[in-house]
């Protein structure tokens, strides 16, 4: 049986040389944030927020969604929801029942070509993911006669959305880079894609996976005020009402109807006025495919901690360095860019044993580097030291959002690759937060809690709630009505052919 593991070792840094102790040193005085500093990031970002809600082309874009009421655990019916993650593309038919807060979900997942990702040609993409959906439909639905079924886009990346059933792309994140989709509706080629093969499905919504997993929490648990994502990219919605919101004034809605904003603040002080940057964050913002954006996010999100951690080794490695580190080592592995993702972290933070055994064997196997136990113990703090910068700086984004809508007592519902598998990282958000607001109680008041499925049960129950809008003839924020009509049934051969 392996040994029991515990939450961290004790470590001791007694037979660590004096030099590589003082670069831990320094490593701590460029990583850490204190207390304080987290209360003036807070405030900064406060007033980003505000500046976003007044005009459209503030620090951190602020769209409205056009999501505009919580689901009441009541909803029903069957949709698809599909989602175009980083690595996979998700399609799910999800059935709301009858059971208040319950649904059933089939779903199949099929993986994103990597060349996809920065394509010169968009209708590869488009056509790569509607052939998702046609096969999802070949195997689930073959020999069936379809309504066609109303589905939720969940598309997360930066959209300005006029009406929910448009989304005009801002800008590529997370590495994306195709060519001539920035500034157009993606809802256009995409439609055209599935009109094409003729599928049994009306796209109805374009979500973003933070709206959607403030949406599917809020299924279940009404104290629900923000949705979060700490994943490959890191994100927030929350829930407004039109007053508040002095861009959308213009469009004559009363001053107390909701609306779900998709804050997009992983471009948090792109102005570099708050944020602690190293030189290391400086040299993922000049090397990423969009330099000067994203600043909060390439501090603090999945696709970036490994590369962060990598820079830093690689700067201490060099021999002008001079210390030492991995001496007479091939680094060529180390060297790659990118060659490192968080999940590395995460195996080195979660070594148990003083010795480090584990975070030895990984740099042996994965990087072909045999590190000697002083090493071992930088590796390990630095590792500590990104992961929880991480958390405590987007922790502030949560705090922020509380702060700027006078909220003393929520949920947050969170999902994300680093949510949900990174060591310790709800404990050391929950300790920043405790930091910003000067909480001293047993229970904090404000807690960040997993969420449901967003991009699955979320973009279903968005389509939900959109539908149901129309059919109460309120048709705000609704580009096209047309999609709501309902549709004549469609034959699905047993070969899985679409008949029409
Ligand atoms: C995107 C957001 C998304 C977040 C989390 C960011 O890069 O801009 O739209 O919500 O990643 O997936």
């Amino acid at each position: 049986m392996p040994p029991r593991r515990t939450p961290s070792r004790r470590g001791s840094l007694a037979d660590v040389p004096k030099n590589l102790l003082d670069q831990i040193k320094e490593l701590e005085r460029q990583f850490t944030v204190p207390g304080e500093k987290l209360k003036e990031i807070t405030d900064h970002w406060v007033s980003e927020l505000e500046k976003g809600l007044e005009k459209d082309d503030g620090p951190i874009p602020q769209n409205p969604s056009w999501v505009m009421a919580f689901p009441d655990g009541n909803e029903t019916g069957t949709y698809l929801a599909l989602d175009m993650g980083g690595t996979n593309l998700r399609v799910c038919e999800v059935t709301l029942v009858e059971e208040k807060g319950e649904f059933d979900i089939i779903q199949s997942k099929y993986r994103m070509p990597e060349e996809l990702k920065t394509t010169d040609d968009q209708e590869e993409l488009w056509n790569y993911i509607a052939d998702c959906v046609q096969q999802f439909i070949a195997y689930h639905h073959a020999g069936e006669t379809m309504e066609p079924l109303p589905m939720g886009f969940t598309f997360s990346y930066p959209a300005t959305q006029n009406a929910i059933d448009h989304g005009v792309l801002q800008r590529w994140t997370k590495g994306f880079d195709i060519a001539g989709v920035e500034g157009t509706d993606v809802v256009i080629p995409f439609e055209a894609a599935l009109k094409k093969r003729n599928l049994p499905v009306e796209l109805t919504c374009i979500v973003n996976d933070t709206v959607g997993t403030m949406i599917a929490t809020a299924y279940t648990d009404p104290t629900v005020r923000i949705g979060h994502i700490f994943g490959t990219g890191c994100n927030a919605a929350y829930i407004d009402n039109i007053g508040h919101i002095p861009k959308l004034k213009h469009m004559g809605l009363a001053d107390d109807v909701p609306m779900a904003v998709n804050c997009e603040y992983g471009s948090f002080d792109n102005a570099h006025k708050v944020l602690p940057i190293t030189p290391y964050d400086r040299i993922v913002d000049k090397e990423s495919p969009r330099p000067g954006q994203q600043a909060m996010e390439k501090m603090t999100a999945g696709l970036y901690l490994g590369e962060i951690f990598r820079l830093v080794l690689c700067d201490l490695s060099a021999p002008n360095a001079d210390l030492g580190l991995f001496k007479d080592q091939d680094l060529k592995h180390l060297q790659k860019q990118y060659s490192l993702d968080s999940s590395f972290l995460s195996m080195i933070e979660e070594d148990p044993f003083e010795n480090l055994s584990e975070t030895h064997e990984l740099f042996k196997k994965q990087l072909s580097i045999d590190t000697t136990k002083p090493e071992l113990e930088l590796i390990r703090r630095l590792a500590e030291l990104v992961g929880t910068r991480a958390a405590r700086i987007s922790h502030c984004g949560v705090a922020a959002l509380c702060k700027m809508k006078g909220w003393t007592e929520c949920h947050v519902g969170a999902d994300g690759s680093v949510f949900t598998r990174y060591p310790h990282f709800k404990q050391r958000g929950a300790q920043a937060l405790r930091e910003i607001f000067g909480w001293t109680g047993r229970k904090d008041p404000i807690e960040v809690i997993p969420s449901e499925d967003g991009s699955g049960v979320g973009a279903a129950l968005i389509a939900a709630l959109t539908q149901k809008r129309t059919e109460e003839g309120i048709w705000a924020g609704i580009n096209d009505r047309e999609r709501f009509r309902k549709k004549p049934a469609v034959k699905i051969g047993e070969d899985g052919s679409i008949q029409s």
